[in-house]
């Protein structure tokens, strides 16, 4: 965060730093300039720091949110980080990966330093080119810094903020006599929706009324553009935690998805595509909930689409010689920001793949990638755990399915249909809530659970599992049904509860199969059927009735049941629902 403007600085970063905690929330920190520079920080949340900041009358200042990367989270490893002088403050996100070798040379010519971040060497290094120019000192310095980095220094010498950046997202919003840099959108929208998205390489200076750009010396043009998501949208509106309202948000994203692709006369899913669609298969590149849309993808358009598809982890992929000829590669990510991701697609594109970016954040790095980009228009996620960008993610690779056209016109129509009413499937979800409550207070005494499914609701049993472990800190695997019997089985008993995905199609039989085998080991099974499968009750403990789709749209009704599960579940063990503890929303590290 920075701000420059006619208002008290503090009070706008406190906001700021607020909305922008699901970026990172071990530690924070704020630097104000007023003669010379004032730093406060500590360990934890924001809220706790500003419990004992004394008012200043700053009009320009600096914050950070931490998600620790290099040393613990501590208030000594905290941001801002100063330079000896101590004239000198940065904050800075990413990762210096020539830390180390700065380190020994800054130490050699005399610096000292007071934390184990690489952060801390940006502030020396900028220091030891300091001449009286800011601005020139910091474009010096990160000629000799590598790695990736959103950075925004002050220093009494200058009246401004100088920003830079490099694989790492950083804008700046305007506002009327002030800008406020942030990490993403929603640390602006509070006070402005009008915003200048830096480049890779560009360092900036922003002083009172005039931002200026640079990119390798020169001075560079960046539009200013419109946020398209208002405050009340990054608000929690009522609810208890941002992860409820994003999942009851579901059935009217829904809707509006399908409704602005899908008319009467069929589905007209344009995402695009460079190289027109002459492509003879599909590499789908996401992390973790991103690659179970990606896995669950993996079906729908073999199936639909017809095409050789595969789903590949970003993060493997970059280690894989997976032979691409003209592969269409498609890169998912809710925050266009993950930098696995953003490297796999670069990877592919360089062995000569067409490819295309689908995620929620518009102007995020991944749409700069990417030859061609679909926009979720899910609105804004705060909740660290992913629940309406995978629904929406799944509703994307539906339409790409469908708009392929290889499948017989009249079942692509029917298809299209069933579509257009899965809103009021998934409310219809919404409308079990307090049993699902039930059944997850029931979960929250386990140590273990594991999920079960089986073709394409096997990536909804992997995503149910990864919201147990991430919200409700629940050992959770999610398991292809099949699989059980050669190791798995051998862990469960009477306190391993396995949640079943019992869906309406050709593996429903051998799900059956697999519940008895569990039972008969002796763990409790809570299955997730359709309404009219009137035989699941004699083999389950409980059964969580899901409304009748078409099984292809299945993994959505049940991705919704698992959300409340795994929330209701979380809120039962007293779990911060919305930050789990390590983790951050946008992984761009
Ligand atoms: C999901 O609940 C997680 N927070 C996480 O797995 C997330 O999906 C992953 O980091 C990928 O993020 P992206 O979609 O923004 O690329």
């Amino acid at each position: 965060m920075g701000y420059i403007g006619e208002r008290e600085a503090l009070p706008v970063l406190i906001s700021s730093l607020k909305r922008l905690e699901y970026r990172g929330y071990d530690s924070c920190g704020l630097a104000l300039l007023e003669d010379e520079i004032a730093v406060f920080k500590g360990r934890g949340r924001i809220e706790k720091l500003q419990q004992n900041l004394p008012p200043s009358p700053a009009r320009i200042g600096i914050g950070h949110t931490r998600w620790a990367t290099h040393g613990k989270p501590s208030k000594e490893n905290a941001h801002p980080h100063l330079a000896c002088n101590g004239r000198i403050a940065v904050v800075h996100n990413g990762v210096i990966t020539n830390f180390q070798k700065l380190k020994e040379r800054l130490l050699a010519e005399g610096h000292t330093f007071t934390s184990e971040t690489d952060t801390e060497v940006i502030a020396h290094v900028i220091e030891s080119y300091y001449r009286g120019d800011l601005l020139d000192a910091v474009a010096r310095a990160l000629k000799e810094i590598s790695g990736s980095y959103a950075i925004a220094v002050i220093s009494p010498g200058y009246d401004g903020i100088i920003v830079a950046r490099n694989e790492i997202p950083l804008l700046i919003g305007v506002g009327e006599g002030e800008f406020i840099v942030a990490s993403d959108v929603a640390g602006i929208l509070e006070q402005t929706r009008r915003v200048i998205y830096l480049e890779d390489g560009d360092i900036g200076s922003i002083s009172r009324g005039a931002v200026r750009i640079f990119n390798n010396g020169l001075p560079a043009e960046r539009r200013e553009q419109q946020v398209p998501w208002n405050i009340e949208e990054a608000q929690r509106g009522g609810y208890k935690h941002f992860m409820l309202k994003e999942i009851h948000e579901q059935p009217e994203m829904i809707d509006e998805m399908v409704k602005r692709y899908i008319s009467a006369t069929g589905v007209k899913f344009e995402p695009g595509l460079a190289g027109g669609t002459d492509f003879t298969d599909i590499l789908l590149l996401a992390c973790g909930t991103s690659y179970y849309a990606a896995l669950a993808g993996e079906h729908i358009l073999k199936k639909l689409g017809q095409i050789p598809v595969h789903a590949a982890l970003s993060s493997e992929f970059n280690y894989s010689d997976t032979i691409l000829r003209k592969t269409l590669a498609i890169a998912i990510t809710q925050s266009g920001e993950t930098a696995d991701t953003i490297k796999a697609l670069r990877e592919a594109k360089k062995r000569g793949c067409p490819s295309l970016a689908i995620t929620n954040v518009i102007g995020s790095s991944i749409t700069r990638v990417a030859d061609a980009t679909f926009y979720l228009m899910a609105g804004p996620e705060i909740s660290v755990a992913a629940t309406k960008s995978f629904t929406a993610q799944l509703i994307a690779l539906y339409l790409l399915a469908l708009s392929l056209g290889k499948i017989d016109p009249a079942f692509q129509k029917k298809l299209a249909d069933e579509l257009r009413g899965l809103p009021q499937k998934v409310a219809m979800v919404l409308t079990e809530e307090e049993k699902i409550a039930k059944i997850g207070r029931y979960l929250a005494v386990c140590d273990n659970v594991f999920f079960i499914g089986r073709g394409l609701n096997l990536a909804i049993a992997l995503e149910g599992a990864l919201k147990f472990k991430e919200i409700c800190y629940i050992h959770a695997e999610g398991y292809p049904a099949g699989e059980l019997l050669h190791g798995p089985l051998a862990l469960l008993n009477p306190m391993m509860p396995v949640i079943a995905i019992v869906a309406p199609d050709g593996t429903h039989d051998m799900t059956l199969t697999n519940i008895k085998e569990i039972k008969a080991r002796g763990a409790p099974v809570i299955a997730l059927a359709p309404e009219d499968d009137s035989e699941i009750e004699k083999y389950t403990d409980r059964v969580i009735r899901t409304p009748q789709v078409n099984s292809l749209f299945s993994p959505v009704t049940n991705t919704i049941v698992l959300q409340l599960l795994a929330y209701y579940t979380a809120q039962e063990r007293g779990s911060p629902i919305d930050m789990p503890r390590h983790l951050a929303k946008t992984v761009t590290v």
